[in-house]
């Protein structure tokens, strides 16, 4: 179909939006056509969410300057339920399932089908089992969203999207949580709504993805639409240099690192699954990891590689035996605080559950862990403290009017950077990360890539799980690979293939 015979099903125009001060939009325009995939790009903090909640009616029309056209006609969206009724779907970057009730109650919540006034469960059923099918989600309707892992959860949430009967689809880093499998079920998914005629919106920072699917791409920086390309007149590097305003060398930095004696040694470390008696999520694993040493766990969602770093920060009090040495010395394996006392940190995968506490200031999310280090040893310095923050913000590139602001208004990848650099202030001798590019951008991630070298070179340990492969091989001196709880292949940097580790993440080859 050529462009201009191609309908704009919606347009927004000279949208420009403040949060006390801090412009996070200006003059943005963005025009998206029926029956194509646009995907929207730009570095962390450059207004991607802020645009998608003026178009969701999370910021109500008297919340910004602009204006919204669906189909040719201006259209006032007076909030959330509002634009769902105009056919605009969405799901946000920060999930927002409710947990204690169950799959099916989240799906239809607020818009449950009614039988003579009465909620219609098995009507619900009836669609809930339909919509699981058609995203190949092998779980039961009825199990809480708190009993699900992540890439469940966010499977469901897409669910919840799909069974609205959208025109318009947005997916805000929609892919961020998923393996490879579930991504191409997903775009396939994409793929068919965008042969029915629905418009579909797509943010992320995996630039593959914006290649494989997308017509058209929207980069925004600072707040400003840098322009609007159709996706074959692109190239990747031509992409990056328009999002971040230069050219980004996107290898990994070569490093070579000095490996010391063994710092940390875990053995035989099992989880019991919580929820299942006499099922494990880590099974017998054992391993060592010396100074200055990056080890990689590679393995697919739900191999067990982020219980087994719980495990050994302590996280699963009452659920996992082993024994774990830190520097020679045994440690208990239920307390999160003497990990971190020992000299443990930990990156986590969820920053919403684990990581961040939104509610409270950058500062306070900086420096709780180092307070809870240095506590005791002397009367807490306030300026020092404060100083040490504005620091980190500098050294990390953290987008935020001051270290005052609240953690939850930074963009998605701010947040993740302040997680990082919390850790870092606490000065840890074993450094257990989780996913620690996840919703960073490609900047952000060369300088997370060559803060981790530079970690290990000074004598650090660093246990990094990553979903990522390229990730996990450009950074690992040695790589370890979990299949259904078990370790089932070690290889040196020099070793490993994609292949031989997708062979042992499926558990095809042992
Ligand atoms: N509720 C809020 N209060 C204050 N500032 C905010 C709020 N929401 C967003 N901002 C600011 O607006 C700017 C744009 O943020 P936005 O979340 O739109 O970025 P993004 O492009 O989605 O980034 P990311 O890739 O990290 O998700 C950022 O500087 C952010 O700190
Ligand atoms: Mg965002």
């Amino acid at each position: 179909m050529s462009e201009s015979h191609t309908s704009i099903l919606l347009e927004m125009r000279a949208i420009s939006k403040s949060f006390s001060g801090i412009r996070a939009l200006e003059d943005a325009h963005f025009d998206l056509r029926r029956g194509q995939v646009h995907a929207l790009v730009g570095e962390n903090g450059a207004g991607k969410s802020t645009l998608i909640k003026i178009l969701t009616g999370v910021y109500p029309c008297t919340d910004y300057a602009g204006e919204i056209y669906l189909d040719g006609c201006r259209c006032r969206l007076h909030g959330v339920s509002h634009a769902q009724a105009a056919g605009i779907s969405v799901i946000h970057q920060e999930l927002s399932l409710v947990p204690p009730m169950t799959v099916a109650e989240n799906i239809f919540l607020g818009r449950e089908p009614r039988r003579m006034g009465i909620i219609h469960w098995n009507e619900i059923y009836r669609r809930v089992d339909a919509l699981l099918r058609r995203i190949k989600l092998d779980i039961d309707p009825r199990a809480p969203i708190y009993a699900l892992g992540l890439a469940q959860r966010q499977l469901v949430e897409i669910a919840k999207a799909l069974s609205n009967e959208a025109r318009i689809l947005v997916l805000d880093e929609p892919t961020a949580a998923l393996t490879e499998a579930e991504i191409d079920v997903l775009l396939a998914i994409i793929k068919d709504l965008r042969s029915q005629g629905v418009g579909i919106i797509y943010v992320s920072h995996k630039l593959k993805e914006v290649f494989a699917i997308s017509d058209r791409v929207t980069i925004l920086r600072d707040g400003r639409v840098v322009g609007t390309y159709a996706t074959e007149a692109l190239t990747e590097a031509r992409l990056i240099a328009q999002m971040v305003g230069r050219e980004v060398d996107q290898q990994f930095p070569k490093s070579s690192h000095t490996l010391g004696d063994a710092i940390l040694q875990a053995d035989e470390i099992t989880v019991e699954d919580p929820s299942r008696s006499g099922k494990r999520l880590v099974d017998r694993v054992s391993f060592t990891v010396r100074r200055g040493e990056v080890l990689g766990i590679a393995g697919l969602m739900g191999a067990g590689r982020s219980e087994l770093l719980m495990a050994i920060f302590g996280a699963y009090p009452r659920h996992a035996t082993g024994s774990l040495w830190l520097k020679g010395q045994p440690v208990r394996l239920n307390d999160p605080c003497e990990a971190i006392r020992r000299g443990m940190g930990f990156v986590t995968e969820d920053r919403r559950r684990y990581g961040l506490i939104l509610d409270q200031s950058v500062l306070h999310n900086l420096t709780f862990a180092w307070l809870k280090h240095s506590y005791g040893r002397f009367i807490i310095d306030r300026d020092a403290e404060v100083a040490l923050a504005e620091n980190a913000l500098r050294e990390w590139q953290i987008k935020a009017a001051s270290v005052f602001v609240g953690a939850g208004t930074l963009s998605g990848g701010n947040q993740q950077k302040v997680v990082l650099a919390r850790w870092l202030l606490n000065r840890p001798q074993v450094l257990l990360m989780d996913e620690p590019t996840r919703g960073i951008d490609v900047r952000a991630k060369q300088e997370i890539y060559a803060q981790i070298n530079a970690l290990a070179q000074s004598g650090l340990a660093i246990v990094l799980v990553s979903s990522d492969l390229p990730e996990v091989l450009g950074l690992s001196d040695r790589i370890l690979v979990m299949h259904a709880g078990r370790l089932t292949g070690e290889f040196s940097r020099a070793d490993a293939t994609p292949e031989t580790i997708m062979a042992c993440a499926t558990g095809e080859r042992i």
